[in-house]
C-alpha cells in the first residue's frame, strides 16, 4: 500500500483517482507521496520515505526545489490545468473593458429605490455604452497553455487575433487556430492592436515589460489585460498612461497598493483560477503525475527532475538513479550492473540542469548488495527499486 499525505486540503475528485493501492496519511513522515496547494514546504524536514511533491496548481514557489532534487524528490505541478478557467476570465475582462457594465450595475444599485428605474434607465444608460470586440483587433503575447486558449477563444468571437511568442511549444502551436496570425515583432501587437492581453511568465527578460516605451509605440484608448503576474507591467507608467488617456482600461487580476487605486483600472482579485473545474483538473493531474512515477519511475511535468517516460515495466525489474549531472555516472551504473550479471533491456537517461534521471529495465531482479554498491557511488542521490 502506498501512501500519501495532503498538506492542503485536495478536490474530492482529483483524489477518486487514486487506486486502490494507496491510502491517505495524516503523517507526513510516513508518506511517499505530498499532494499540496499553497502551503510552504520551506521549513518542512523531509523524511528519507517521501519520493515525490506534487503541487496542484503552476507556481511551485512553496516548495524549496533544490533541496528537494539534492535529497532526490520529484516536485511535479500542473501546467495548464487551469487554462480555461484563467481563459474564461480574460473574456469576462474584454467585455468590461468595452463597456462600463461596471459603472452600469453600480448605477442600478445606486437607483434601487427609484420607483421610475425603468423609465430613468432609457435616459441614463448612454453613460455606459461601449463598443463591441467583434471586429477589433486582440494582440496575444505569449501563445502558452493560456495565450493560446484566449487567442482561439477571441478568434471564435470574430475579433482579428495576433499571436507573438518566440519560443512557442510545438503543442501549443498545432492547438492554434489558423485564425490567428503569428507575429514575429511584438511591436506589430503594440502598434495595431486594440486589445493587448499577456500571457507570459515572469522573468528577468519579461519583469517590466510593459512600459513607458512600449506604451510610446500603442494605440491611443488601448486595453491592456493583464492576467499573467502584476511585475510584468510598469505600475508607474501605467498610472500615467491611464491618466493621459493613452490607455482606455487597464484589466488587472492582480491587486496591489497602486493599481487598486489607478482610475479606468479593473481590478480582479486574482480569480483566474479560481473555478472548481480548474481545482478539480490540478489535483487530477497531480495524482496522476504521482502515481505513473510511483508506481513506473514515470516523470511528467516536473520542475526539478527531467521528463522520462518508459511506459510500464514489462521486464523482471525496474530500477530508477537520481544522479548528479557529471561525466562517467551512465558508465559506473550500466558497469554495476554488468559486473553483477545483470543485463539491461532498456534505459534511459534523461538530465536537467545540475541533475539526472537513469531510468533501467533489466532481466532480473538487482540483490540488495548490488543496490548498496549502486548507492555507495560518488554523485548517486537515490537509488529506487521500482518492482
Ligand atoms: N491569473 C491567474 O490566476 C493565473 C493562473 C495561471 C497562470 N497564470 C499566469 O499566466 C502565465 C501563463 O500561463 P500558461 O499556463 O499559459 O504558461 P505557459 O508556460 O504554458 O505559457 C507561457 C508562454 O509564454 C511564452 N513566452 C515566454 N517569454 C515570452 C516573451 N518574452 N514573449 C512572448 N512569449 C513569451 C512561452 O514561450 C510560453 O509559450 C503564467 O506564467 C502565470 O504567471 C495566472
Amino acid at each position: 500500500m502506498r501512501t500519501i499525505h495532503c498538506l492542503n486540503a485536495i478536490s474530492k475528485y482529483g483524489l477518486g483517482f487514486l487506486t486502490e493501492d494507496y491510502k491517505l496519511t495524516d503523517d507526513v513522515n510516513e508518506a511517499e507521496g505530498i499532494l499540496v496547494r499553497s502551503a510552504s514546504l520551506h521549513e518542512m524536514e523531509f523524511s528519507d520515505s517521501l519520493l515525490a511533491v506534487a503541487r496542484a496548481g503552476a507556481g511551485v514557489n512553496n516548495i524549496p526545489l533544490e533541496d528537494c532534487a539534492k535529497s532526490g524528490i520529484v516536485v511535479f505541478n500542473t501546467p495548464g490545468a487551469n487554462a480555461n478557467g484563467v481563459k474564461e476570465l480574460v473574456l469576462a475582462g474584454l467585455m468590461l473593458a468595452s463597456r462600463d457594465i461596471i459603472g452600469g450595475i453600480a448605477w442600478c444599485q445606486e437607483n434601487k429605490d427609484d420607483e421610475n428605474i425603468s423609465k430613468t434607465v432609457e435616459k441614463s444608460k448612454k453613460a455606459f455604452a461601449g463598443g463591441e470586440v467583434k471586429g477589433k483587433k486582440l494582440g496575444v503575447i505569449g501563445l502558452g497553455a493560456i495565450g493560446a486558449e484566449v487567442a482561439n477563444a477571441a478568434a471564435a468571437l470574430g475579433m482579428e487575433v495576433y499571436g507573438y511568442d518566440p519560443y512557442i511549444s510545438v503543442n501549443a502551436a498545432w492547438m492554434l487556430s489558423r485564425d490567428v496570425k503569428h507575429i514575429t515583432s511584438v511591436d506589430t501587437i503594440y502598434q495595431e492592436c486594440d486589445f493587448i492581453s499577456i500571457h507570459v511568465p515572469l522573468m528577468d527578460s519579461t519583469r517590466g515589460m510593459i512600459n513607458q516605451e512600449t506604451f510610446a509605440k500603442m494605440k491611443d484608448g488601448v486595453v491592456v489585460l493583464n492576467f499573467a503576474r502584476d511585475l510584468l507591467v510598469n505600475d508607474d507608467d501605467m498610472a500615467a498612461a491611464l491618466a493621459s488617456g493613452k490607455v482606455k482600461k487597464y484589466v488587472s487580476d492582480f491587486p496591489n497598493p497602486k493599481v487598486v487605486k489607478m482610475p479606468n483600472a479593473i481590478v480582479i482579485p486574482h480569480l483566474g483560477a479560481s473555478t472548481e473545474e480548474s481545482e478539480d483538473n490540478c489535483a487530477k493531474m497531480a495524482v496522476m503525475e504521482l502515481m505513473d512515477y510511483l508506481e513506473n519511475g514515470n516523470i511528467r511535468n516536473s520542475v526539478n527532475y527531467p521528463a522520462c517516460d518508459m511506459g510500464v515495466c514489462k521486464t523482471e525489474s525496474r530500477v530508477a538513479v537520481m544522479h548528479l549531472n557529471v561525466p562517467n555516472m551512465i558508465g559506473q551504473v550500466t558497469g554495476m550492473m554488468a559486473s553483477c550479471g545483470i543485463n539491461i533491456s532498456d534505459m534511459t537517461n534523461k538530465s536537467r540542469e545540475k541533475y539526472a534521471y537513469t531510468l533501467m529495465d533489466l532481466d532480473k531482479q538487482p540483490d540488495e548488495e548490488t543496490i548498496k554498491k549502486l548507492r555507495g557511488i560518488d554523485g548517486i542521490l537515490r537509488v529506487r527499486v521500482i518492482k
